[in-house]
């Protein structure tokens, strides 16, 4: 069977998330070249999944022009999500693209319109919907046993970004609605196929008008409401004020149920240490006492079978699926901006691009 040959560009953070993807699939995939500035990431990566016969490059202009490969995924700091992209696109790859799509909605325009021109596939990176728990919601959701929803309310919480590049709008375009909310945003706009009709919204505005990260350009609380077409209802959250873990919870109430998932602390295992454990959940900051430590976090947060998805959807040829094409990027970029607006203006948002 032909293998789909992957450059990765970026050897940290969330390219870890997705090389665990990869390292379990290595029957369909194969690891041909691996970017980032500092080589000795790319070699820990590579150590730590096992992946060999790769060429490893610092510089990814020359990576995209000289590695023999199908796709290019892209696991850099937003603001050069564009200009990789377009490098890999222009060279006739396909790409992966971790969230956001870009840091502002003409590069991510741009981004689309030249895969769209050049007959290449965007495949967005939003984990969330590969999450095995959120999958089970929507196929009870599906089943019609808890009828028909009403009001969905999502969030994604921790007490902050690793990233340097995250406290500068110029570097990230935005601030933790960018970040984090842009996950509760995708999965919304994925259930509804982006039939949103009204949003109105509210952050703590960054810089000295935040909670607690008063250095961050970016606001480190933001909600918003948002309506859709059909009439139900969602409350998305996102802040970096959450200590104790990143939070990840869906709460959907329907005309004759609920469901409630809680992705981070509802796991099976509870330990109780004195020394504190090696790791528990994402972004906890210590690890004494009670716990409940993740079981194989990466999976359960959804990385291995969104990888999964593109690495198949690639080797066909084709799109992803709803929620996961580089217009739902677009489309949800679109989104935080316009609750961005809201915010700013104290105004309600109508989505005029809503037909039918
Ligand atoms: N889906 C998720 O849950 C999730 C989680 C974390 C991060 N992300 C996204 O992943 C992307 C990367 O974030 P991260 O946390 O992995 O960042 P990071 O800072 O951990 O890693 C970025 C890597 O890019 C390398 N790099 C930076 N500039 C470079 C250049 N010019 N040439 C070559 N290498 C360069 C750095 O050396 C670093 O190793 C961001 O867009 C972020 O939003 C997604």
């Amino acid at each position: 069977m032909k293998k789909l040959r992957v450059l990765l560009v970026g050897a940290a953070f969330s390219s870890d998330l997705h090389s665990d993807g990869y390292s379990r699939i290595l029957d369909k995939v194969q690891i041909v070249g691996i970017c980032d500035k500092d080589l000795n990431r790319v070699a820990a990566l590579a150590q730590r999944y096992g992946f060999t016969g790769y060429t490893p490059y610092d510089d990814y202009a020359a990576a995209i022009e000289q590695c023999d490969c199908d796709l290019v995924d892209i696991c850099m700091p937003n603001f050069l999500h564009h200009d990789v992209a377009v490098k890999a696109l222009n060279a006739g790859r396909d790409i992966i693209c971790e969230k956001p799509l870009a840091t502002t909605v003409e590069d991510a325009q741009d981004m689309v319109d030249t895969a769209d021109r050049l007959g290449r596939h965007i495949y967005y990176a939003e984990d969330w919907l590969f999450a095995p728990a959120f999958r089970r919601a929507l196929e009870i959701l599906n089943s019609g046993k808890v009828g028909r929803p009403l009001y969905i309310r999502a969030r994604e919480c921790h007490s902050g970004s690793h990233s340097p590049f995250a406290q500068s709008i110029k570097y990230c375009g935005g601030g933790c609605m960018v970040h984090l909310g842009v996950h509760p945003v995708s999965f919304m706009l994925a259930l509804k196929e982006n039939r949103w009709s009204e949003l109105t919204a509210m952050t703590s505005g960054g810089s000295g008008s935040n909670l607690v990260h008063r250095q961050m350009e970016g606001e480190d609380w933001a909600g918003a409401f948002l309506r859709f077409a059909d009439g139900t209802y969602a409350t998305l959250e996102a802040n970096y004020v959450t200590v104790g873990g990143m939070e990840d919870v869906l709460d959907i109430y329907c005309e004759e149920g609920c469901i409630h998932v809680d992705l981070s602390f509802s796991g099976p295992v509870r330990v109780f240490s004195l020394p504190g454990l090696d790791y528990t959940v994402e972004k906890a900051e210590i690890t004494t006492g009670w716990s409940t430590p993740a079981v194989d976090e990466k999976y359960s947060l959804g990385y291995c079978g969104e990888i999964n998805h593109f690495v198949d959807s690639a080797l066909a040829g084709r799109d992803a699926q709803v929620g996961l094409r580089g217009r739902d990027g677009l489309e949800t970029l679109k989104v935080i901006n316009l609750i961005y607006r809201s915010a700013r203006e104290g105004v309600s948002v109508k989505n005029d691009r809503l037909e039918g």
